[in-house]
């Protein structure tokens, strides 16, 4: 059984995406616990709808390093096998990505290495780029820099909004980020050093890219 540990911040679309999936293909997993740095965190009503624990944990430690070391802390008490960050809004300090390396994984809204940071949808539109996307990645501690899992690519319509980019942008994000953990719960994925590796073979960053439309 996989034990997960979600970190979120807000929302909580994906960890609901998560949730159901692991119910529906009743995946060999389970989400532990719910870790949000916001109490207001719609995501944290999710998981207790779920019967899942949710927990906040507030910045009130006056330190990036302070608060990493109190997060780590909570998580480890519910003993992962797996950390998902789910839209947690926090830049990580080295030490606790370290803690947790091959075991912390992120999903971002853009086609990554591109579009790293924030406000993805609006620069993609900005840059007049065709397609934009979401990627699901190990966490280093280099920002939005580990290699990739998962990528679902969507086009860019003439006239889209941010907005209407997101909303396409999050559809295949709920796609993604359960079936990667489908993959963890079932032993596939993996990575050593700072490769990746699927079903024991190094998985290539441009093969990392699900073209699911
Ligand atoms: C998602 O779109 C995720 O890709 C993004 O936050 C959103 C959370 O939505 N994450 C980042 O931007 C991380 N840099 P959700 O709370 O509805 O799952």
């Amino acid at each position: 059984m996989l034990r997960i540990v979600v970190l979120i911040s807000g929302n909580g679309s994906n960890l609901q995406a998560i949730i159901d999936n692991i119910h529906d293909d009743e995946m060999d997993a389970e989400v532990v616990a719910v870790i949000s740095n916001k109490s207001n965190a719609y995501g944290l009503q999710r998981a207790e709808q779920a019967g899942i624990k949710a927990i906040t944990l507030e910045d009130t430690y006056g330190s990036r390093e302070q608060y990493d070391i109190e997060l780590q802390k909570k998580i480890d008490t519910h003993q992962p096998d797996l950390v998902v960050l789910a839209g947690f809004m926090r830049i990580l300090s080295d030490d606790f990505v370290n803690h947790y390396h091959g075991k912390l994984i992120n999903i971002h809204p853009s086609l990554l290495p591109k579009y790293q940071g924030l406000n993805t949808h609006q620069r993609v539109l900005d840059a007049g780029d065709t397609h934009h996307g979401a990627s699901v990645h190990f966490v280093i501690p280099e920002l939005d820099a580990g290699p990739l899992i998962l990528q679902a690519e969507v086009p860019i319509h003439k006239g889209d909004t941010a907005e209407e980019l997101a909303q396409r942008v999050h559809k295949e994000e709920h796609i993604i980020y359960p079936l990667v953990i489908k993959w963890f719960a079932e032993g596939r994925v993996k990575m050593l050093g700072d490769k990746v590796y699927k079903d024991g073979k190094e998985l290539l960053p441009q093969a990392a890219k699900l073209h699911l439309i």
